[in-house]
């Protein structure tokens, strides 16, 4: 058992190239005292541990990371790779990315930098070794953050010369002949056919659209690449560093390269949750964006506990936490008193090791001035300091009984997400936003979700939902009827083949070995063209079934838009949230599953053998109805304040 599996913890992110000297031992001390035991810390800063090629200065880091163990503090170490520093930019002008209408991403932020480009490549290896030579061994490091935030700024597709060239190459070890890619990519449509692989363009600025098998394999490239990249420094990491654990700092929402993928050559997965920012940053009504400006919307964050549960393989962490107001959104509102430790303790009741808090102060120069810390600039607490030491308090109740089975499995390809985004069909479609809603839905009956690759064990579920995977891998298909769970499969399931063209028994593909239905047209439908039925509406997607099946749901006009043969089901369109809470309702009524209505922005999570409940909105909530007779709270009120927290022991048995 590592360091990390042992304990829940509390974590911040410091900058002690940021501070005077000075300062470092008495913030750390006040770490200590605040309930944090660990500390990431070095992930921007190349420019100070080598300030000129080859000159190393390792004092003061050498200094801060003595001043953290003497504290007691963990340390989590960082490779600086996000922000390559100006004599190394300067030197390999071409290391830097090209967006897709040509312009240079040029130094004067950070990940300036081209993920294909070898020299850059080197220079990544070069200061992983070295600065893992220098600490890997020192008793207080007890774990790695590769880079910070592969893909932060719209960072994994590059259009440079060097992502031509190994694209190129990519393509060749991929398709060998160049029929074979002409074949696959179906060239022969506008004339686009190939006579060598050197012929090949990256597949920007095209007259107009340019082949969705090309942009697809260039997203798999692209991916590919940000993987082997990660995989370089772990490996160094791993050699020089033996025992400590190696983690990522994923983000929220995005999906351009695969995060199942990168994740096997990690121990743990952390993401950075920022519930304001996403609220306000992503595709929420107005309606929602008021009222959850200061709490964020309720199950943003929990899917994202939930998803990176499984790309960790069960380990994962909160490596950022919002304290305060952010800088980047467009409004940027303050947290709700209580959020920050509603939002900690939810992740830990989501299984979470570490929340770690960005950042511990302040900082009052440069881009993030405006980003609130735990601290102010002048070094008084600011209002989450109080929080922090709260969730501190409480982290006791998360010592034992770690388990966080769940009821039902929700499958998410990243790939799902690359193909609707470059084939919407009807504009704003994404895989991803049809995941979230599923998920959403199944939250506000009380469910406990695990969302998984289609690569993923799912023996032992009693719920399965495929919201939306056009290309439904091999194995899934034998899996799936070898389950004992209810199945149900949303739009857009099994419409490709893994070459982006439609398959030849049209859709839903091999899914027509579990279900008798094909969909012969497919319609997307402006916002306010609805379908009617009896007591539902279908918006946004609608697919024509053909099928012996007698639809369970149908339109007024006959058209079927469920199909169910045994425990199998085919939503063949959006259809309203009611009806969506309707339909898992049912499935869950089939397969013993009980459900929990939740109160508007109430939610629930179990952890071990401790039924959790948050109160997401910004007056009270009154939870007696879900809590059982006799129970007796450990945290929280029967009528729970606006970002209340209550748990209390559920032994499984519904009274
Ligand atoms: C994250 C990033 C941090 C900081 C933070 C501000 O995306 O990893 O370095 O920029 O956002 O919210």
């Amino acid at each position: 058992m590592t360091f990390a599996e042992k304990t829940r913890r509390l974590g911040v992110c410091y900058y002690p190239e940021h501070w005077p000297r000075e300062w470092w031992a008495d913030d750390a001390a006040r770490m200590i005292a605040m309930g944090i035991t660990q500390v990431r810390v070095g992930e921007f800063a190349w420019s100070r541990i080598e300030p000129e090629s080859g000159r190393f200065d390792w004092t003061w880091l050498d200094e801060a990371i003595d001043v953290f163990d003497r504290a007691g503090l963990a340390i989590v170490l960082c490779t600086p790779t996000a922000t390559p520093p100006k004599w190394l930019v300067d030197a390999m002008p071409d290391m830097i990315a090209i967006d897709a209408v040509g312009k240079p991403r040029r130094f004067g932020s950070r990940r300036h930098y081209c993920f294909s480009h070898e020299g850059y490549r080197r220079e990544s290896r070069r200061i992983t070794r070295a600065v893992a030579e220098r600490y890997g061994r020192h008793r207080a490091v007890v774990a790695w953050q590769t880079d910070n935030e592969y893909g932060c700024h719209d960072t994994v597709l590059s259009w440079s010369p060097a992502a031509l060239a190994a694209f190129r190459r990519w393509l060749s070890e991929r398709y060998v002949d160049i029929d074979a890619l002409n074949a696959a990519w179906g060239n022969v449509f506008w004339s686009m056919e190939y006579r060598s692989f050197d012929e090949i363009d990256l597949p920007n600025l095209t007259v107009t659209e340019a082949n969705p098998a090309h942009v697809l394999d260039f997203r798999r490239f692209s991916s590919w690449q940000v993987k082997e990249f990660n995989r370089e420094q772990c490996l160094i990491l791993r050699e020089s560093s033996p025992g400590r654990d190696l983690t990522h700092n994923f983000m929220g929402f995005v999906t351009d390269f695969d995060h199942h993928d990168l994740a096997e050559d990690l121990d743990v997965a952390a993401w950075d949750s920022y519930p304001l920012g996403f609220l306000e940053q992503f595709w929420f009504g107005d309606d929602d964006k008021h009222r959850y400006a200061r709490q964020g919307h309720p199950d943003v964050s929990a899917f994202h506990h939930d998803l990176y549960r499984g790309v960790g393989r069960g380990r994962w962490w909160v490596m950022e936490q919002q304290p305060g107001p952010v800088n980047w959104a467009r409004y940027n509102p303050a947290p709700l008193p209580g959020m920050v430790r509603l939002w900690s303790l939810e992740a830990f009741a989501h299984g979470a090791e570490v929340v770690s808090y960005f950042r511990w102060r302040q900082a009052p120069f440069a881009q993030e001035q405006m980003h609130a810390g735990l601290l102010r600039p002048d070094r008084v607490d600011d209002v989450a300091a109080l929080e922090v030491r709260e969730t501190a308090a409480a982290l006791s109740h998360f010592a034992v009984d770690s388990s966080t089975t769940a009821e039902v499995a929700l499958i998410f390809d990243y790939q799902a997400e690359w193909m609707t985004a470059i084939q919407p069909q009807g504009a704003g479609f994404s895989a991803l936003r049809v995941c979230f809603e599923w998920y959403s839905a199944l939250r506000q009956l009380g469910l406990d979700i695990d969302i998984l690759p289609p690569a993923a064990e799912l023996s032992g579920y009693r719920m399965i939902v495929v919201p939306c995977l056009p290309v439904i891998p091999d194995t899934l298909v034998d899996k799936l009827r070898a389950v004992e769970a209810t199945v149900i499969y949303g739009p857009r399931t099994g419409s490709k083949t893994g070459q982006f063209s439609i398959p030849h028994n049209l859709p839903p593909g091999e899914l027509q070995s579990l279900l008798p239905i094909k969909v012969v047209r497919v319609e997307s439908l402006r916002e306010g063209l609805v379908e009617p039925g009896a007591d539902f509406s279908v918006s946004r997607w609608f697919e024509h079934v053909e099928s012996a099946l007698p639809p369970e749901l149908r339109l007024h006009d006959g058209r079927g838009v469920l199909f169910r043969q045994g425990s199998h089901r085919y939503l063949a369109g959006m259809v309203d949230p009611g009806t969506l809470h309707k339909i898992f309702r049912q499935m869950a009524s089939e397969v013993g599953v009980g459900i929990r209505d939740m109160p508007e922005g109430v939610r629930t999570r179990r952890f071990g053998k401790l039924r959790f409940v948050f109160n997401h909105c910004a007056e009270s909530r009154s939870i007696d109805a879900l809590l059982p007779k006799d129970a007796a709270l450990l945290v929280g009120m029967r009528e729970l304040d606006a970002a209340g927290v209550a748990a209390w022991i559920d032994d499984g048995i519904r009274k």
